[in-house]
């Protein structure tokens, strides 16, 4: 079994298993009372869980993004509240990464912090979301912007669940995979460079051994740097955009898709600045487009996406705030890009 330690405000593992049930079943040992929160339109098999000695909750609720709100989080609170929660029960996320998410800031935001387990479901999930600890909901403003750091006490991924996950969302938490070899580790490039989202499905060892350097590089960023100083903006890597596009596309992109064409972006910016080679901005165009991912964009989009890049999280005062690369594996920091400078990054990546 293979394990992956983050050292947060508490340290916690990441465990490879291929039977989460069972390790959940373990993980829940000494507590009274469980509250499981999944989504209804990906419920997994729940009955392992029918073993615990605690009383066990399950909250069905909507899927993806329409989960991730205000709404959702208060009937989250007032079934925990109606259960009788105390602050020694444990709350547990199994789904995609809006789940863990959802599932992990009910946890931070009820009596001030319950423990939780995150049972990421997807790829997103697994090599993104469940680690490092950001839990939270959207808000009308914006993606993410209520939230909290409140880090599981453990991460169990199976990779067992990917069977049953679309082509889509396989592509789309390859982009965030593939970020992590262009931000650290480029051994994630050669073997992402060398597989389709058909091959990499039918290679469990190919995508066991990407899914492990991905959460490697996320547990060493959020180990070095919790609370995101510089050292964590860099997994924010083609984020600024990426959030813009989001919440343009009203969430109809992927997540991951989304970052994709951020990507590309952050990428072009930075060869405008010499920072990397063309060369450098067309592997991500090969690497990310082998997956099907978008890396363009609707060039009539770019007046309402620009304004939104001031929304963003890495944005500070009134400075939109870009990761680029210096390097593949070496991340800078760019907060002084003009209006010109933007403009003529989305130019060379729109259609
Ligand atoms: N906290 C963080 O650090 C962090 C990092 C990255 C992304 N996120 C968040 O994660 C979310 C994106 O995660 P996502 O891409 O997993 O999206 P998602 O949670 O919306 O899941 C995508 C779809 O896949 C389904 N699904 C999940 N697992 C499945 C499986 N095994 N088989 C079949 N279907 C399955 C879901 O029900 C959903 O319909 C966004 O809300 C994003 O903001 C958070």
């Amino acid at each position: 079994m293979t394990m992956i330690f983050v050292q947060a405000e508490h340290s916690y593992e990441v465990t490879f298993t291929k039977s989460w049930a069972i390790d959940l079943v373990k993980r829940c040992e000494g507590r009274t009372r469980v509250a499981v929160i999944v989504s209804k339109s990906f419920a997994p098999d729940l009955s392992t869980l029918k073993n615990l000695d605690s009383e066990l909750h399950v909250f069905e609720v909507p899927d993806g993004e329409d989960g991730k709100d205000i709404a959702t989080l208060t009937k989250l609170w007032d079934w925990l509240g109606a259960a009788g929660f105390t602050r020694s029960d444990l709350v547990i996320g199994i789904g995609g990464g809006a789940i863990t998410d959802l599932a992990g800031f009910t946890a931070a935001s009820w009596l001030r912090g319950l423990d939780w387990v995150a049972v990421p479901t997807s790829l997103a999930g697994m090599v993104d979301a469940s680690v490092g600890g950001k839990t939270g909901i959207n808000s009308d403003y914006g993606k993410n912007l209520i939230g909290a750091f409140h880090s599981p006490v453990a991460v169990l991924i199976d990779t067992n669940f990917l069977i049953s996950l679309s082509d889509r969302d396989i592509a789309a938490g390859m982009a965030e995979v593939i970020k992590c070899g262009f931000i650290a580790d480029p051994k994630i490039l050669a073997l992402a460079g060398a597989h389709s989202v058909t091959t990499v499905r039918q290679n469990p060892e190919a995508i066991s051994e990407l899914i492990q350097r991905a959460v490697t590089v996320k547990a060493q960023v959020v180990s070095s740097d919790f609370k995101e100083s510089f050292a964590r903006e860099s997994l924010n890597y083609g984020h600024t955009l990426g959030h813009a596009i989001e919440i343009f596309s009203k969430y109809k992109l992927r997540h991951g898709e989304a970052v994709s064409i951020g990507l590309v972006y952050a990428a072009e910016l930075a060869s405008a600045r010499g920072l990397i080679s063309k060369e450098e901005v067309e592997l991500h165009r090969t690497i990310l487009s082998a997956y099907g991912l978008p890396i363009t964009y609707d060039r009539q989009a770019w007046q309402k996406i620009a304004p939104l890049l001031a929304l963003d999280k890495k944005a500070r005062g009134n400075t939109i705030r870009f990761v680029a690369l210096s390097g593949i594996g070496a991340t800078v920091r760019l907060e002084d890009l003009t209006s010109a400078e933007l403009d003529a990054a989305y130019e060379r990546i729109s259609v």
